[in-house]
């Protein structure tokens, strides 16, 4: 048996949408990338603060009043220094298991953060 044509298919489906949408849509994209996220560097306050906040995971350790409880105060350490003492844990070329694994936690603004910080407090009094 033959089977009859198909039928044709009415594509008659040309809606007119009214172009008007509201412009409010258009701009908050645009806002977004206005918000950039604000970065510790380059403001030294805002690093200082930023480092104070993330030192409290190293206070548990380092304790912040200078005294040296089996495990080394770090306050008043030079910024480079500082830098650079992480970078070596973090390389893992001063092995200190559990200053490896903080150090490698750590992104490199978070490192500045710190060093600026720990930088900014007075060196301990030599009690000894
Ligand atoms: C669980 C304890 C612990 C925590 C938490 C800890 N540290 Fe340490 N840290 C140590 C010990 C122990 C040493 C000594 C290791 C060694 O002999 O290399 C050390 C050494 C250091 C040194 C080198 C000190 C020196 O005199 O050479 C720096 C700098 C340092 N830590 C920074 C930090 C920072 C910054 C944090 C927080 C982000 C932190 N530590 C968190 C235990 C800790």
């Amino acid at each position: 048996m033959l089977v009859g044509k198909g039928d044709m298919a009415r594509h008659n489906a040309t809606v007119k949408v009214p172009v008007r949408w509201p412009l409010a849509g258009l701009s908050a994209a645009g806002l977004v990338a206005l918000i950039a996220a604000p970065e510790a560097s380059g403001d030294p306050a805002k690093a200082i603060a930023y480092g104070k906040h993330l030192s409290q995971e190293c206070a548990s350790c380092h304790r912040h009043d200078g005294v040296d409880n089996g495990i080394p105060s770090i306050i008043g350490w030079d910024a480079a220094a500082f830098r650079e003492t992480l970078g070596y844990y973090k390389e893992g070329s001063r092995p200190n298991p559990v200053m490896v694994s903080v150090a490698q936690s750590l992104e490199t603004d978070q490192i500045e953060a710190l060093a600026a910080y720990y930088a900014s407090l007075p060196k301990p009094a030599r009690s000894r």
